[in-house]
């Protein structure tokens, strides 16, 4: 691997005491070119723009897959990412959707070590804070007319980040979205597209236009099952039982952070389900008294929890808009695995440093 430093970091630039999400960069990034039908040597280069051809296939049909992950300043100073094999194996999958090529596993997975380690002054350090890594896979033909590209750039690009969520662990007020669709069964809902965030962007303004932080979206066909809300998995408990629904309508997004969650809720002896969920049994439950928890959960906010969600002209409460039993203890035993308080038993943990 090439890597190239900058001469002076940006990081008097970077606001520490306010780090809205994805605002500011790290010193460097990762680039590897797949051309000729093959990867070439990756490299690390100081951040910066890169030119791109008016034509760049990308631009014009979208064929675009990115991922989402983390690297944490443990409490003990060990630099640690989360699941990042995880994230590696979903953007493969991703770039088979997509007819793209499928990246070299071993060199994303050093180039994310390399790429931490050289910015690792630039990690914050307060619990809840992190650098958010951002690997992406872009098509990169310079001519028009709908194919799969030969050529295509992967690049992982690092930010410093608070929480992806103003509110925090602050309860949100969601809209359950029961015009527009996100995706359909047979589309890409289950792998990371870029198409998928375009098709949710009108949506999720209306709802904003209209006090709502998030969009709760039910499956694009009949509007009458819960997908995912917003960019995040979503969980409920119902009952006592920890529901989230199923993978198999491969409309929702496998979440890591929803996978971590469910292991560790089953070594809790938690009841879990995992399952179609009609919106209706939501109003219902909540209506029996029976609803006690609702949240968002992904790798940006980890526990985003729900305290109010409006479906058909009312408004459910959840839990008296607060944080609930459950969702308080998947964050704290998932925060606590990233930044070193609770012993990692599953081998999620990478240590970079
Ligand atoms: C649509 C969508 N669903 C769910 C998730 C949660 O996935 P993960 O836990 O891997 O971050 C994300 C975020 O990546 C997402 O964009």
């Amino acid at each position: 691997m090439k890597i190239s430093k900058v001469k002076t970091s940006g990081k008097p630039k970077i606001n520490y005491d306010n780090l809205l999400f994805g605002r500011y960069f790290s010193d460097h990034m990762f680039i590897q070119d797949y051309t000729n039908g093959k990867w070439q040597e990756s490299q690390i280069v100081p951040f910066e723009k890169f030119p791109m051809s008016p034509a760049n296939i990308t631009l014009h049909y979208g064929q675009s897959i990115f991922e989402g992950m983390k690297a944490f300043k443990g409490v003990d100073g060990k630099i640690r990412m989360f699941r990042p094999k995880d994230n590696i194996a979903r953007l493969n999958r991703s770039a088979k959707r997509m007819a793209m090529a499928q990246v070299n596993e071993d060199d994303f997975m050093n180039g994310l070590k390399e790429l931490v380690k050289i910015d690792k002054d630039l990690i914050p350090d307060k619990w809840g804070e992190s650098l958010y890594l951002r690997p992406f896979l872009i098509a990169m033909d310079e001519a028009l007319g709908l194919k799969a590209s030969s050529a295509y750039r992967f690049m992982i690009i690092a930010s410093p980040v608070a929480s992806y969520y103003a509110e925090g662990l602050n309860p949100i007020k969601i809209k359950v979205e029961t015009k527009f669709s996100r995706v359909v069964e047979g589309g890409l809902g289950e792998v990371k597209a870029a198409a998928n965030y375009a098709a949710s962007v009108y949506a999720t303004k209306v709802a904003k236009e209209e006090g709502f932080s998030q969009v709760l979206w039910l499956d694009g066909k009949d509007h009458r099952y819960v997908d995912e809300v917003g960019a995040m998995n979503i969980m409920f408990v119902i009952d006592d039982v920890l529901v989230t629904p199923t993978l198999e309508q491969k409309t929702i997004l496998p979440g890591i952070t929803r996978y971590s969650a469910l292991t560790i809720a089953r070594e809790l002896g938690w009841k879990v389900e995992e399952r179609r969920i009609e919106i209706e049994e939501i109003a219902q439950a909540s209506e029996n008294g029976k609803l006690q928890e609702a949240f968002g959960i992904g790798t940006a906010a980890i526990i985003s929890p729900v305290g109010e969600m409006f479906y058909k002209g009312k408004s459910i409460i959840v839990n008296d808009r607060k944080i609930g039993e459950k969702s308080q203890k998947l964050y704290d035993t998932i925060t606590g695995i990233q930044y070193g308080k609770i012993k990692d038993k599953h081998d999620w943990i990478v240590v970079v440093e």
